[in-house]
């Protein structure tokens, strides 16, 4: 029984497959609409969603599976003070995989521990969010066409963004890849993914201005300042709106240039970049769906 606790859990080769699989079910959807027939899917959310629970529970229905689960954890038995690996193991009872988010940094992993299904881990706390770096991948691979040589920008709340901190994971093992960090100084990349880039010579530089470097950038992934981490709502008021992209910086940019967001956003991408050919978050969440169908299929050993 496999999990999937990060985007590493995977090798290159097995992301390929993913993706050729996930490329796949876009092209003929109708081919797998049966595959998981009899199968139920329990999403086990902790903290709000949107795309992560909506995406998991559209990819496992148009598989012809079930789902069940909760979007809160009020409505579930954690309000009394139930572990997460008790309900782990009550949910193995119930279904045959499972996605999770919580708050707290870890949580899948303990879940995963005490697990008689295959546990993914959802998004915890701002540690890791596996699924979105496969969307954003499968994204890159299929309007960018290539998942090596380019420089990416990451823009915003690199501190507690759990995103871009997976994406960053994925990307070094691919060639060339050079990485270009646009940040406040309290909102920087943590100090551990930085010694790694060092320790593995993979180009990297800080910024703060957005104007400065976003003619450099094959792609910019946006992020929204993430408001329920921060510790007082005075830092989270004097940082939101730091970055705000809007058609005159997109002016600026490469033609190519594709800009990703794995949404929601607040302020940080203004709406009349919406048309611009090259946003592709809207995109890049409909991947998001095609790219869980084939996890789906991976994890539960489905050939079809
Ligand atoms: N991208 C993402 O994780 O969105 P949600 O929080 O809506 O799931």
């Amino acid at each position: 029984m496999r999990h999937l606790m990060s985007p590493l859990d995977f090798t290159t080769e097995e992301l390929d497959k993913l993706f050729d699989l996930a490329a796949s079910i876009e092209k003929d959807p109708q081919k797998y609409a049966h595959a998981c027939d009899g199968k139920i899917l329990a999403t086990c959310f902790y903290e709000p969603s949107t795309r992560t629970r909506l995406s998991f529970e559209s990819a496992m229905t148009r598989l012809g599976g079930r789902i069940i689960g909760f979007s809160d954890a009020a409505s579930s038995s954690a309000s009394k003070g139930e572990s997460v690996s008790d309900t782990i193991r009550i949910i193995s009872c119930y279904a045959d995989i499972c996605a999770m988010r919580h708050p707290k940094e870890g949580a899948p992993m303990v879940a995963a521990e005490k697990s008689g299904i295959p546990v993914i881990n959802a998004g915890d706390g701002g540690h890791q969010h596996p699924t979105q770096t496969l969307t954003d991948l499968m994204t890159i691979r299929s309007l960018h066409g290539k998942l090596n040589n380019f420089t990416i920008g990451l823009c915003g709340d690199l501190k507690f963004g759990r995103t871009v901190h997976s994406l960053i994971h994925a990307l070094v093992r691919y060639e060339g890849i050079r990485f270009i960090f646009i940040s406040p100084e309290e909102l920087k990349v943590p100090d551990y993914i930085t010694d790694m880039l060092k320790e593995k010579n993979i180009p990297y530089e800080e910024v703060i201005r957005l104007e400065s470097v976003i003619s450099q950038l094959d792609l910019l992934y946006m992020t929204r300042v993430q408001k329920e981490r921060f510790f007082n709502e005075e830092d989270y008021v004097r940082l939101k709106d730091f970055y705000i992209l809007n058609a005159s910086k997109m002016e600026l940019a490469n033609k190519n240039m594709l800009v990703l967001h794995p949404l929601p956003r607040v302020n940080e991408i203004s709406v009349e970049v919406d048309d611009d050919p090259r946003a592709a978050y809207f995109k890049q969440a409909q991947y998001g769906v095609y790219v869980r169908m084939a996890l789906i299929l991976t994890l539960l050993g489905i050939n079809v």
